[in-house]
């Protein structure tokens, strides 16, 4: 029975991926799935719950609604919070954290909100059984989640515990690793099914570890527990059952998947986390400069990347190298000399691939003089980016001419 109204939190320009994921994994559509911003709202059963826990690439938490009420001031907070039947979600054996998020909220102080709507949780547990359960801002066992607009207040229990991106693979990094959950979106949006894939600025390996993943079947979720483990409707059956479900489902990888990178240490990184990730059969990952490396296949697939930018990182290798001397990291923050090569040595090499390159910088596809043929809207933390899409026709056909 779908009785709960579940909202599925991702970051912004995921939303319509997120709904195409959720579909795909419950059957849920129409009014049972609607799009909202910054996630999904769901009508659906705590099985599904735990199920898109598991399986979620795009989601960042799934939350489980339990008011939704006018406010004006912390008051209407307090009152709005001692309403629900916290009860039913856990004990006062549990610690609970509130988190609040906020949108044009008139109010001053969004800590002193939290502070009211933990008064009211508590309060509310001690009027019932004589006990206040514990408040634990770091590692709680319970969280709970306002989300506040100008005029409206919701409340939530959460059902994922640590955000879905830490899928519990991840140990070794670099200096700008992509979340699990973005690099997951980048592969929705490109479409990416059954021809090589290719991430030539592969870091520690998160597009080509995801990718590998969804390929062979290994549900995201698998490696993690959750904060639904600890709330009382979690009844271990049902749980077991849906990892054994998960398990089943493993299958060889659907099509070949390669990384490189400049930097050895990233791609022993990378080697490492697919270990972790159980894809390190499905991934070859090798060493070398982007602007050298030739298609890893015979046959044309897609490269997907987020390259060096100034504000993180810069690129290295032979772009560098010449303009003041040998140097091991390259040129210019902004890699004005990177990525104009980086597109002839595409053009010349790489004829029939399609690239998807995340980046903040907007102007990129005239930097690269390439057309791109599609441009989505991703954000990287704070940071908007744009996804490009260049096709590398054979004969270069869509590549702009030289400014
Ligand atoms: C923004 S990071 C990529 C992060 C990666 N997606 C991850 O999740 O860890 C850019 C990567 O490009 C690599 N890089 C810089 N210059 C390069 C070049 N010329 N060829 C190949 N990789 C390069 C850096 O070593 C860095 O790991």
């Amino acid at each position: 029975m779908n009785q709960l109204q579940l909202f599925l939190s991702c970051a912004a320009g995921v939303e319509d991926f997120l709904a195409d994921e959720v579909h795909r994994l419950t059957g849920l559509a129409g009014d049972d799935l609607l799009v909202g911003r910054g996630g999904v709202q769901l009508r659906a059963s705590w099985r599904d719950a735990l199920l898109l826990n598991l399986h979620s690439r795009l989601a960042q938490r799934v939350l489980v609604q339990l008011s939704h009420t006018p406010y004006r001031n912390e008051n209407d907070l307090y009152e709005a919070a001692s309403s629900v039947a916290w009860e039913i979600w856990f004990t006062t054996r549990q610690s609970f954290k509130i988190e609040v998020t906020a949108q044009h909220s008139p109010l001053t102080s969004l800590n002193f909100a939290a502070l009211r709507i933990k008064d009211a949780v508590a309060d509310r547990f001690r009027h019932k059984s004589g006990v206040r359960p514990d408040a634990d801002t770091t590692f709680p066992d319970v969280r709970v989640h306002a989300h506040l607009t100008t005029d409206e207040c919701t409340l939530y229990i959460d059902t994922s515990g640590e955000p879905l991106f830490k899928r519990g693979w991840r140990e070794d990094k670099g200096e700008a690793p992509l979340k699990e959950t973005l690099a997951a979106a980048i592969i929705a949006a490109s479409g990416w099914d059954s021809v090589p894939l290719y991430d030539p600025c592969c870091g520690s390996g998160t597009i080509a570890i995801e990718a590998a993943q969804a390929a062979c079947g290994i549900a995201p979720g698998s490696l993690r527990r959750f904060g639904f483990e600890k709330l009382l409707p979690f009844q271990p059956h049902v749980w077991e059952a849906l990892q054994r479900q998960a398990e089943a489902a493993r299958r060889s990888p659907s099509a070949p998947i390669f990384g490189s990178d400049v930097a050895f240490r990233m791609v022993d990184f990378a080697q490492r986390n697919a270990q972790r990730a159980g894809v390190a059969e499905a991934i070859q990952f090798r060493g070398g400069d982007a602007l050298q490396r030739m298609p890893p296949s015979n046959s044309a697939g897609v490269m997907l990347l987020n390259p060096p930018y100034g504000e993180r990182i810069e690129a290295a290798g032979v772009a560098g190298v010449g303009r003041s001397g040998a140097r091991e990291s390259a040129q210019t923050d902004d890699g004005s000399d990177f990525f104009p090569q980086l597109a002839a040595h595409w053009k010349k090499n790489y004829s029939g691939w399609t690239a998807w390159v995340l980046s903040p910088d907007l102007k990129l596809p005239s930097r690269m003089r390439l057309k791109e043929s599609r441009r989505v809207p991703l954000w990287n933390g704070p940071i908007e980016c744009r996804l490009f899409r260049f096709d590398m026709v054979k004969g270069s056909a869509r590549a702009r001419p030289a400014a």
